[in-house]
């Protein structure tokens, strides 16, 4: 089997002439945190869609805990729980009769509430009508409304949009312990790519339909190497002279920028620099931001 529990092979959908999701490769590894991180439009939802057979795909296919989705869909999906945009519910019933329907309609036993209430921290307004629910504690509602199954996989798509810091600390806080305590694999999407940062232990980058990373998040740290940042008076000659010597140097605005690597010593290059007046030297780690624009080739923030 798989070492992979999502994994998808060329995974496309189209609307009309525009590729939504454009032969993915997703690689999903079993209990980790796995951050889909896209800007708007990005192909997301689409792809989440298909994860979760509520449309179809147009090329590809999907593995979910080492089966065919097309072929297992119903016994798959009762190992997935799922929040796909806003949560649905009755605004005039508590959080408690709310999930006593979903676990009803599932068949599941009633004790299943409770515990779920637990993990998210709404035992205490669990009688209370959730009209009068904060919009953290409806998206809470949601996510217990995904967890009443006691899925192995739960698929979140945007989770925190919306929320406020607290809101978005408390889910944080819940993907967390569901992944570390209970084993839980999380797939979420986001388009920001802090909060995917802090909590994810894989991420996918999805950029117009295709799928541009994907890797441990401490490979996506590792482009952030630490760099040099030279100003000299003469930068077109040093940057020759740097490049005729081998040293894998950039030349970006009049600036030189060399990554600190095994390769070229500073003594090398500062030697090989005498003749051109360095003027400022400083030492330059790009964030995640700036290796994703990198990445992404985009001036737009995500
Ligand atoms: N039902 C649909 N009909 C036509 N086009 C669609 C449909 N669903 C999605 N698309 C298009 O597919 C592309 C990807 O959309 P998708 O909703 O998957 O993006 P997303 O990454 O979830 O974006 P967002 O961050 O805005 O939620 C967009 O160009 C969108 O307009
Ligand atoms: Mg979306």
């Amino acid at each position: 089997m798989s070492e992979y529990i999502i994994e998808t092979s060329g995974l496309t959908r189209r609307f009309g002439e525009h590729v939504s999701v454009d032969h993915i490769d997703l690689r999903v590894p079993e209990g980790k945190i796995y951050g889909f991180l896209g800007a708007n439009g990005a192909g997301k939802t689409t792809t989440i869609r298909m994860l979760l057979s509520l449309i179809h795909s147009d090329e590809g296919s999907i593995q979910i805990m080492g089966r065919s989705l097309r072929r297992d869909r119903e016994a798959i999906l009762r190992n997935v729980g799922s929040l796909v945009e806003s949560p649905s519910y009755y605004r005039h019933l508590s959080a408690y009769k709310n999930l006593k329907i979903i676990s009803e309609l599932m068949g599941l036993p009633e004790r299943n509430i409770s515990e779920v209430l637990d993990t998210v921290r709404l035992t205490p307004y669990a009688q209370q009508t959730v009209k009068g629910y904060s919009l953290g504690m409806k998206q809470r509602l949601g996510i217990a409304q995904a967890l009443i199954r006691k899925p192995r996989i739960l698929i979140l798509d945007e989770p925190i949009n919306g929320l406020d810091p607290a809101g978005i600390q408390e889910i944080r806080n819940l993907m967390l312990s569901l992944s570390h305590e209970q084993g839980i694999t999380i797939f979420l999407s986001s388009h920001i790519l802090s909060e995917i940062q802090s909590i994810s232990d894989y991420v996918g980058i999805i950029q117009n339909g295709k799928l541009i990373f994907q890797d441990r998040i401490e490979e996506l740290k590792k482009n952030s190497q630490t760099r040099l940042s030279i100003i000299t008076d003469h930068p077109d000659e040093a940057y020759r002279a740097l490049s005729a010597h081998g040293a894998e140097v950039e030349l970006k605005n009049n600036e030189l920028l060399i990554p600190i690597t095994e390769g070229m010593s500073q003594a090398e290059i500062f030697k090989l620099l005498q003749p051109y007046s360095v003027q400022h030297v400083s030492e330059h780690t790009a964030s995640l931001e700036d290796i994703f624009l990198q990445l992404t080739g985009k001036g737009e923030s995500l």
